[in-house]
């Protein structure tokens, strides 16, 4: 099943590039894909003109600035979104080896609802900030949604270096985590090959809301908040969360993560 799979994919990233309004339904049995999976895309016209321009220049062998962007491919993530405003991802089950939905630099207005992830690396904003000057991420609900099994379930992520780049105003909330190993993460000292010694993330996070979100974490530390030195988290915002480790309770971790809780929130909350 895996070229029949395949094909629908690569062809999906095609018609995403190129048609302004897409509504696509595929239905397959089996395969890299999902069983029934629906991708609206609305966009405010910037898939044509940038798509369009970005093929044209890269066949024209250049360097190409980034390109408006959905990909979906069997492999690495699932979906990618970059560069790119008001797209919704709605009824989808995503299994691959990387990360299920991943959100990169320039996305703005996004809906994401009705997706079961897993296995895979989870929805996650980011890498973002490894380049000093980049556009920020704002305006993302992810909601009634299931993970299962992956190794994380909502993250944010940034490298630890200087960025102007930002992420606000995020709504996580309706989520179900089945033996998940980071259930929810923020890592802003994503640092592979020590490419930033003694650095940190200038990316600001602000304004996350995490409500209504439970099950079970395959670690320990199921809430995870680990923001910049230098631009700490704010505004971060626990609601109606109950995470347990197996059957024991699992616990909070927080660095330089400010915000609020209110409601049932276990582990307990370790803003400040
Ligand atoms: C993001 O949402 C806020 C209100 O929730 C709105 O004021 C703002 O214009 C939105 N951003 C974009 C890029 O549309
Ligand atoms: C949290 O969930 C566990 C497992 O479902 C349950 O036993 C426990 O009562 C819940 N805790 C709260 C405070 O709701
Ligand atoms: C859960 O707790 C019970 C009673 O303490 C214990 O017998 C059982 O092995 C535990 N299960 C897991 C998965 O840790």
């Amino acid at each position: 099943m895996a070229p029949a799979g395949a094909a629908l994919c690569l062809g999906l990233m095609e018609l995403l590039l190129l048609r302004q309004v897409i509504r696509l339904l595929a239905t397959q049995d089996s395969g890299f894909c999902s069983t029934r999976s629906t991708v609206l895309a609305y966009t405010g016209g910037t898939f044509d003109a940038k798509g369009a321009g970005y093929w044209a220049c890269r066949k024209a062998g250049k360097s190409c600035p980034p390109p408006t962007r959905v990909s979906w491919s069997p492999n690495t993530d699932g979906i990618h979104i970059q560069s790119s405003t008001g797209i919704t991802i709605s009824n989808s089950a995503i299994r691959t080896g990387d990360d299920c939905i991943s959100i990169g630099p320039g996305t703005k207005n996004l809906w994401i609802e009705r997706i079961t992830c897993g296995p895979g690396h989870g929805i996650s904003i980011g890498s973002l900030g490894d380049y000093l000057v980049e556009e920020g991420v704002e305006n993302v609900t992810v909601t009634v949604s299931v993970f299962t099994r992956t190794q994380n379930g909502l993250r944010i992520k940034t490298w630890a270096r200087p960025s102007n780049g930002f992420v606000r105003n995020i709504r996580f909330q309706n989520i179900r985590m089945r033996s998940v190993f980071n259930p929810i993460i923020i890592d802003q000292n994503y640092c592979p090959d020590y490419r930033c010694p003694h650095q940190s993330s200038g990316v600001k996070i602000s304004g996350v809301t995490y409500k209504n979100i439970k099950g079970t974490s395959a670690k320990e530390v199921a809430v995870s908040l680990g923001c910049s030195p230098s631009k700490p988290c704010t505004g971060i915002k626990l609601q109606d969360i109950n995470l347990t480790y197996f059957n024991k309770s699992a616990t909070a971790y927080c660095k330089n993560a400010q915000g609020s809780s209110n409601g049932i929130v276990v582990p307990g909350s370790c803003l400040s």
